[in-house]
């Protein structure tokens, strides 16, 4: 039962600004937003909000902004045990949100960037599901994988931001969940609508997954496996800020896998859930808890 996230903890610094700055431009923003983040922790609350029984592996500074970064994940009670208290700064975001809600992020990777395999704990305890990100050095991720993967745990990777996968990752994973972005970066491909998704998704079978989820933003998800394709509407909403609503997805589809609802089941969830973020300020404070996910997918739900 349950999720491990091996992932990174941050704090997000983020500015509404009518559009993202171009290069060398100076745009005036709002005032500054100080909230949780980074895709480990965001993912591991999502997953503790979605019902899943979480425990968190990573670092965070002695700063300041250590307690903040910890501060909502310790109310939903993911087991913070193998979070070490590391020399140096906290991971910070810096984070644009333009009026459209589309983002642009930067990360100080900070106590992050000090994570190692002697980080990961000697066993993996009751967690049937590993989640992990791609803001994690990438030794400490290859490692949690290929140990999971041994153990017979189930492994899901998000393969974000986009940086070089390595094949034995790859190789790792039994679900892959991407962008549009990172799927053309994994692809080797240019970034492709419609069918085209599929396809590529679908190439990517060949190199590990068992199953591969093309997230598309305000056009659902996209998910391929050797016998079917799941393409699923998002769930309709207004948007005011997109950060957050990727890692959403990503936790309450492990989450709900792990609690053993059906693939078709578990990506509904994990639509809904994505979608409500994309309603509210900020990553981890903007996330849904499972009574707002239920209320608002029940309608919609497919059948198991
Ligand atoms: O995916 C969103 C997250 O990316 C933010 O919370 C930020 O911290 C970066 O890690
Ligand atoms: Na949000």
């Amino acid at each position: 039962m349950g999720v491990l996230v091996v992932g990174s903890l941050n704090v997000d610094l983020t500015v509404a600004a009518p559009r993202i700055p171009a290069p060398g431009e100076t745009v005036l923003g709002s005032e500054l937003h100080v909230s949780p983040g980074g895709k480990g922790a965001n993912q591991a609350l999502a997953a503790a909000r979605a019902g899943a029984a979480v425990a968190l592996v990573g670092a965070v500074g002695q700063d300041t902004f250590a307690p903040q970064a910890l501060q909502l994940l310790r109310a939903a009670g993911v087991k913070l045990d193998s979070v070490r208290a590391a020399s140096g700064p906290t991971g910070v975001a810096l984070i644009t949100v333009a009026a459209g809600g589309e983002n642009a992020i930067t990360v100080a990777g900070g106590a992050n960037a000090g994570v190692t395999p002697g980080d990961l704990p000697a066993d993996l305890g009751p967690h049937t599901h590993l989640l992990l990100q791609q803001e994690l050095p990438p030794a400490v991720t290859l490692a949690a994988a290929q140990r999971a993967r041994a153990a017979g745990r189930q492994v899901l990777l998000n393969a974000a931001p986009s940086r070089d996968t390595a094949p034995e990752l790859l190789a790792c994973t039994h679900h892959l969940i991407v962008n549009e972005h990172e799927l053309a970066a994994l692809a080797g491909a240019g970034a492709g609508g419609g069918a085209e998704v599929a396809g590529q998704a679908r190439a990517l079978l060949a190199r590990g997954p068992e199953a591969v989820t093309v997230t598309l933003g305000a056009r659902g998800s996209v998910t391929v496996t050797a016998r079917a394709t799941h393409a699923l509407p998002a769930h309709p909403v207004t948007v005011a800020d997109t950060t957050g609503a990727g890692d959403t997805f990503c936790g309450v589809l492990a989450a709900r896998l792990s609690r053993g609802d059906s693939l078709s089941q578990a990506l509904h969830w994990a639509g809904v859930a994505a979608a409500l973020t994309c309603t509210r300020r900020g990553a981890q404070a903007a996330m849904p808890l499972w009574a707002e996910v239920q209320a608002a997918g029940a309608a919609t739900r497919p059948t198991p």
